[in-house]
């Protein structure tokens, strides 16, 4: 079958089209960031997730229904043991355009130079402070210097774009938006302000640290003629130029924006679950139909197809409540 013509779109009830999927290939770390796990995060075992092979065939197939950009996540996904084969396959799979990753940053260094040659268009890392000792406190075991330098090999290593991405909580980094953004415009790179999202049972009191994205932007506009642009990734992104610089800082709201009407993307978890949203209980496990039928397709398009159609019209954040939404984990579900 020709992959170009005739392509299945993936489109849901609400008439989204599905053209991009978020993939986790790990729910390991060798970070602990506070907000993302406890400290004795206890971590899946090894039968339960799913073999590269597995997640080669999972994209091949999405692809063949429309899918065209994949961004790999984690957990770490750098951590996984033979990542790098995976991306490389990915990076030849015809028809998939846009293979992406986000990190935190600690394999960087060593990584970066393979992955840019395997295919992988761009990088989010990571990074909350520039503070070696509140990036050793927030990650809880991360080393600023080592990312800091994984940051220069991406640069380096000429990717279409590296981005950096921010938490920032109260009383912890939220005196850090300026001095982070004027890293990033001193290294040419974006850079993005994720709110933090009341997921996983991390043991913090998400309100108390709660840091709102408009009160990230009123205090970058205090130092920094902020110009918006129209840009748009389908997410819940909007961005803003630095003038004379090739910077654009973007703000991830999830809370603030209703973003949800042009949702285009779906995640699977390690384990192989397909989330139809981020921030609702409803998946589909596309484990037992791998298995079940090693060499026969249909099954799981079909299964696939179906899923996409029950995709949910939105979610329900309430960011002071002190209640996750949906008890599970960021590094489960790929972020
Ligand atoms: N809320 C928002 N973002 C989170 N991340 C991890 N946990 C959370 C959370 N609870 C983000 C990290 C990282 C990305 C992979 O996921 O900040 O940049
Ligand atoms: Fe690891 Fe990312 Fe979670 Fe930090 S936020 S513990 S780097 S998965």
């Amino acid at each position: 079958m020709n992959l170009h013509t005739h392509v299945p779109a993936l489109i849901d009830g609400f008439g989204r089209k599905v053209d991009y999927i978020r993939l986790s290939i790990t729910d390991r770390c060798d970070y602990r960031c506070i907000y993302c796990m406890p400290q004795d995060m206890r971590f899946l075992p090894k039968d339960e997730v799913l073999s590269l092979e597995e997640y080669y065939r999972l994209v091949k197939i999405f692809v063949s229904l429309g899918v065209r950009k994949v961004r790999i996540t984690g957990g770490e996904p750098l951590v996984r043991k033979n990542a790098l084969w995976l991306f490389n396959e990915l990076g030849e799979l015809p028809g998939l355009k846009d293979l992406v990753v986000t990190t935190n940053g600690s394999q960087l260094e060593h990584q970066a130079s393979a992955l840019r040659q395997a295919g992988v268009r761009r990088v989010n890392v990571s990074l909350d402070s520039l503070d070696a000792t509140r990036f050793h406190n927030i990650t809880r075991v991360g080393q600023l210097d080592k990312v800091l330098r994984g940051i220069e090999a991406a640069k380096k290593a000429g990717f279409d774009n590296v981005k950096l991405n921010t938490l920032l909580m109260k009383g912890i980094n939220d005196d850090e938006a300026i001095p982070l953004v004027a890293y990033a415009i001193a290294q040419g790179l974006d850079i993005s302000f994720i709110e933090e999202m009341p997921l996983g049972q991390v043991q913090r009191l998400h309100h108390s640290t709660y840091v709102s994205n408009e009160e990230t932007l009123k205090l970058l506009r205090s130092r920094y003629d902020l110009i918006s642009s129209v840009e748009s990734t389908g997410g819940p992104a909007r961005y803003w130029r630095v003038p004379n610089t090739n910077t654009k800082v973007g703000f991830i709201s999830p809370h603030s924006h209703n973003f949800c009407e042009s949702c285009n993307r779906v995640r699977i978890t390690c384990k192989g679950e397909l989330y139809l949203c981020l921030g609702q209980e409803s998946k589909v496990d596309l484990a037992p139909l791998l298995k079940q039928f090693p060499n026969d397709d249909i099954p799981l398009r079909n299964a696939i197809i179906e899923s996409i159609r029950a995709k949910p019209k939105g979610h329900d954040f309430n960011p002071r409540r002190n209640e996750p939404a949906v008890i599970r984990f960021m590094s489960q579900t790929g972020g």
